[in-house]
C-alpha cells in the first residue's frame, strides 16, 4: 500500500514530504502545465525531496523519442522514477521493450482487457481514472474491482487515481487497487475528522498525563 500525492506543484510536494508517510508524488503533462515552472525544474525538485517514488509522464509518442525522453526523466529523478505511458500501441510496446529498465505505470485505464495488455507486457503498475470512470462510464469502483481480478496474481499493481473525496480514495482502495494517489487538498485532509477534534480537545481540556516538569 502506498498513498501518493497527485501534484506537479512543488509546494504543495514539500507539504506531502512533510506528512512523513507519503510514499511519492504522480505527475501527468496536465498537472506538470499548471506547476508554474518548467518540468525539468519540477523532476529536480522532486528528486531533491527524496521520496520513494515520482511518476512522471512520458509525452513522445514515437519509440525513439520515448525512450530519449525516459532516459532525460531518469536522468533528472536520479532515484526512484516510475515512467507513465499512454496506453497507445506504442506505449504498450514501449514496455514490453523497455519495461524491465525503466519502471512503467500503464495510465488512462478504462477497460480490463487494456489491463490484460499492461500485464503481458511487463508493466508494474496501471493508473485507473475512478472518478473520470464513474462520471463517463457509471462506475469507476466497479471498474476498479474488474481490474483487480484481471491482474491478481500477477505482477502488476493497480494506482487508482482521479480521486476526488476521502470516500472514493478509501472505496477504490477496497475495491482491490493496492495504491492510491489524491491532491493535496485530500491528503491533508485524509487523517482529519471532527469527531477525533472534539475527543482530543476533550482530553486536553480535562485529562491528565506524566507531568512533564517533575
Ligand atoms: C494521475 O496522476 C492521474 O493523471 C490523475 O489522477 C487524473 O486525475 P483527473 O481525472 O482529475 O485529471
Amino acid at each position: 500500500m502506498a498513498i501518493f500525492l497527485d501534484s506537479a506543484k512543488l509546494d504543495e510536494a514539500r507539504q506531502a514530504k512533510n506528512f512523513g508517510w507519503v510514499y511519492g508524488v504522480t505527475t501527468n503533462p496536465s498537472l506538470m502545465a499548471k506547476a508554474g515552472v518548467e518540468p525539468e525544474i519540477v523532476l529536480k525538485g522532486l528528486a531533491e525531496l527524496q521520496f520513494h517514488q515520482v511518476y512522471y509522464q512520458l509525452v513522445s509518442q514515437d519509440m525513439d523519442g520515448m525512450m530519449i525522453e525516459a532516459r532525460k526523466a531518469a536522468e533528472l529523478v536520479k532515484n526512484g522514477l516510475i515512467l507513465k505511458i499512454a496506453p497507445t500501441e506504442n506505449g504498450f510496446r514501449f514496455v514490453a521493450k523497455h519495461g524491465k529498465d525503466f519502471p512503467c505505470c500503464i495510465t488512462a485505464i478504462f477497460d480490463p482487457a487494456q489491463a490484460l495488455i499492461a500485464r503481458e507486457a511487463g508493466a508494474k503498475y496501471i493508473a485507473v481514472y475512478v472518478n473520470r470512470t464513474t462520471k463517463q462510464l457509471g462506475n469507476g469502483l466497479a471498474l476498479v474491482g474488474e481490474l483487480a481480478k484481471v491482474l491478481a496474481g500477477s505482477q502488476t499493481e493497480i494506482v487508482a487515481a482521479s480521486l476526488k473525496s476521502r470516500k472514493e480514495a478509501v472505496d477504490a482502495f477496497l475495491a482491490g487497487a493496492q495504491h492510491i494517489t489524491v491532491p493535496c487538498d485530500l491528503l491533508a485532509n485524509l487523517s482529519i475528522h471532527p469527531l477525533s477534534v472534539q475527543t482530543v480537545d476533550q482530553f486536553n481540556a480535562e485529562g491528565i498525563g506524566i507531568c512533564m516538569n517533575s
